[in-house]
């Protein structure tokens, strides 16, 4: 297939130079970024999105500076979790101005920009133009990164909806990630998919930290005896033969149903015993990145 750079002077369209410049525009914006991290599954609701949200909180807590790009732009849940989702946004010579949440997480998602919260996002142009949907999410995509000022960050990390689509996408624009995280939950439907994302990760050469089994098990409120509410499908080491070891396994707690609901608050989780299981998690994470466990990263 031949594209406008094959074309002497690209047709007369200038769009080579101006796709370069927008690049080049991200480039820079992503060589403030020590760490860019997705959080993908290819499966939905398996609770990437609060998985995202506590393993950055955590992070965060930790003493490092973190942002969240929400990459669901049809189905973006990361304002709500992070409680920001009425934040206005403020533009300046430097950029789009992210949102703060707890923790001073800075937040970028499409869900900023609908002036009516009940509306979904609408792709269409004029009807006299006709655009792959694909190619104008890919854009707005590339401008979310670009556009904001994140400033210096130690993780960036990535919330990814279902599609693999747009981890192509991630991939394409960033070249590289430093890292994916994928999360399951243990039946065995979902993990016949996360299989597909595992391989399709490995294709596009992005390391895998590894994978987070979500929604493992939960504790009686009233004895307090463990139940499982899916199949147990022994998830643990399912994944390592293809070079995914599993990273930790979160219980299904309450309190981040409400986290998902209320927003995160100052205090993380709400729950100790889940601060101790992201910690965990973030330790496989930062010895995976070969770093120290809390402060400023020195690359
Ligand atoms: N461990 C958990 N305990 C309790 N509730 C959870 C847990 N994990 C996720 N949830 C809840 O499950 C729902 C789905 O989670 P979430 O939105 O994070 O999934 P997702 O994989 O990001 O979904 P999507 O595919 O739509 O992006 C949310 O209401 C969330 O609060
Ligand atoms: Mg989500």
């Amino acid at each position: 297939m031949k594209h406008y750079k094959d074309i002497a002077g690209d047709g007369g369209s200038g769009i080579v130079a101006q796709v370069t410049e927008k690049l080049t525009a991200l480039n820079e914006r992503m060589g403030n970024v020590k760490y860019k991290i997705a959080v993908m599954s290819g499966k939905g609701g398996v609770g990437k999105s609060t998985i995202t949200v506590s393993i950055a909180a955590n992070m965060a807590q930790n003493g490092f500076k973190v942002g969240i790009l929400d990459a669901d732009l049809n189905g973006p849940s990361i304002p709500k979790m992070m409680g920001i989702e009425n934040a206005c946004l403020t533009t300046d010579h430097e950029g789009v101005r992210p949102p703060t949440g707890a923790f001073g997480i800075k937040i970028m998602s499409t869900e900023l920009f609908m002036a009516a919260r009940e509306r979904p996002i609408n792709w269409d142009g004029p009807s006299s133009t006709y655009s792959w949907i694909s190619v104008i999410e890919a854009t707005a995509l590339r401008e979310l990164i670009a556009d904001t000022a994140w400033g210096e960050l130690d993780f960036l990390f990535i919330d990814l909806p279902p599609v693999l689509a747009r981890f192509r996408d991630l991939t394409q624009l960033l070249g590289k990630l430093d890292g994916v995280i994928i999360v399951t939950i243990p039946t065995g439907i979902a993990n016949q998919i996360v299989v597909k994302s595992i391989n399709a990760v490995k294709e596009m050469g992005a390391p895998i930290i590894g994978v987070v089994e979500n929604m493992k098990g939960f504790a009686c409120v009233h004895c307090g005896k463990e139940n499982r509410p899916y199949e147990d499908v022994g998830m643990a080491d399912s994944f390592e033969w293809l070079g995914a070891p599993c990273i930790g396994q979160v219980p299904f707690d309450k309190r981040l149903l409400e986290m998902s609901n209320a927003g995160l608050s100052g205090t993380g989780t709400n729950a100790p015993h889940l601060h101790g299981v992201f910690e965990d998690i973030n330790k496989k994470v930062l010895a995976f990145l070969g770093k120290p466990a809390s402060g400023q990263i020195d690359q």
